[in-house]
């Protein structure tokens, strides 16, 4: 039996706290922070290590590759080619949730592990003031993935991380930047600008249709259970069962039973049943409905229920986004 770790530390973005968060990424270790779109669990991105213990805190079966994150363009470019395309993507959307897969400087200090030894990286200017601070203080370039357990919803609040990881990670996990709820709630939309062709990896609140009006046509990767194989190396990590709640999630609902929770969005008053109701957006927006995804599946998602009936989220703008973390958490579990 290998000793219990205590619960990590959770501290507001004070000066001493960005300052404690820096020290421990320069010692390897790891530090959960907000950025607009979720919490992330992030090491030092130049450190084999710590790379390799942000998969074992999370239990990822697998190297997925990871986010960079990074302070601004001119760091980007450090470590990555960016192309015409990358510069015009980056101009509208940096610092902002906008991930571009990009082809990897042959000498960038990066761990190989962070790319899964691929010879592309994924790179981001987040825009959270909190992610900034830290990137700023730390002086490193930050790989994190969300800050949770490998296959389990996104965290959008702090007490998200710590549930996640009660006992830090096997101790790796030093500190919670604590920092309120993330505004835009889904995980940044991931483009591919590595080939001739733009590849929408990942939806996210950058739609493709945005994406369209600067670059023109893209490729859109296939939706889970679309019936078009996984492409491999091209889109590691997009497991079809993914950012799932522990309970059962059923989509399109149009009524609940008496011991589902229903997540409604919309006006929900003829859809009957649900023992706990929740809404997404009673009024129909589609922001709102992304920035409370994740923490109504997870107030929703109680042992003595079920299953989540889910309304229909019509499938435009970021509903493209919601719709597939919600296709993920309805997929047959692997
Ligand atoms: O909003 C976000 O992007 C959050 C916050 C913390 O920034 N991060 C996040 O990271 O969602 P993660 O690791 O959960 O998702 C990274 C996604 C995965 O789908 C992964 O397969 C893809 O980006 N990815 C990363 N590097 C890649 C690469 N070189 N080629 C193709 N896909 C890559
Ligand atoms: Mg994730």
């Amino acid at each position: 039996m290998t000793q219990p770790h205590p619960a990590p530390d959770m501290s507001p973005p004070t000066t001493a706290a960005l300052e404690r968060a820096s020290q421990a990424l320069a010692e390897g270790r790891l530090v959960a922070f907000p950025t607009e779109t979720v919490y992330g669990l992030g090491g030092d991105a130049g450190n084999d290590q710590a790379v390799a213990d942000i998969f074992a805190a999370k239990g990822r079966p697998t190297f997925n590759p990871l986010i960079v994150h990074l302070p601004d363009v001119a760091a980007v470019e450090r470590y990555a080619v960016m192309d015409e395309r990358a510069h015009q993507m980056a101009d509208l959307y940096w610092p902002g949730p906008l991930t571009l897969v990009l082809p990897r400087r042959a000498d960038a200090p990066l761990s190989l592990l962070v790319s899964a030894g691929l010879d592309t990286v994924a790179v981001r200017v987040p825009r959270h003031p909190t992610a900034r601070a830290l990137l700023q203080a730390c002086g490193r370039p930050i790989a994190a993935p969300s800050a949770n357990r490998s296959g389990h919803v996104s965290p959008t609040a702090p007490i998200h991380v710590r549930d996640e990881f009660p006992e830090g990670g096997g101790g790796r996990l030093a500190l919670i930047l604590a920092d309120g709820r993330c505004p835009v709630g889904v995980e940044s939309t991931v483009l591919d600008l590595s080939g001739e062709t733009p590849v929408l990896l990942r939806p996210g609140s950058i739609t493709p249709e945005e994406i369209e009006a600067v670059l023109g046509p893209i490729q859109r990767a296939a939706a889970p259970g679309g019936g078009v194989p996984n492409t491999g190396l091209r889109a590691p990590g997009m497991l079809e069962s993914h950012y799932a709640p522990g309970l059962p999630v059923r989509l399109n609902a149009v009524n609940a039973a008496k011991d589902e929770a229903l997540l409604g969005f919309g006006p929900d008053r003829f859809v009957l049943g649900g023992a706990e109701r929740l809404n997404l957006s009673p009024t129909g927006d589609l922001s709102e409905a992304a920035a409370n995804l994740f923490a109504m599946l997870r107030r929703l998602d109680k042992p003595a229920l079920a299953g989540i009936a889910v309304m229909t989220i019509p499938d435009v703008g970021l509903g493209l986004a919601i719709n597939d973390r919600l296709r993920r958490a309805a997929a047959p579990r692997s």
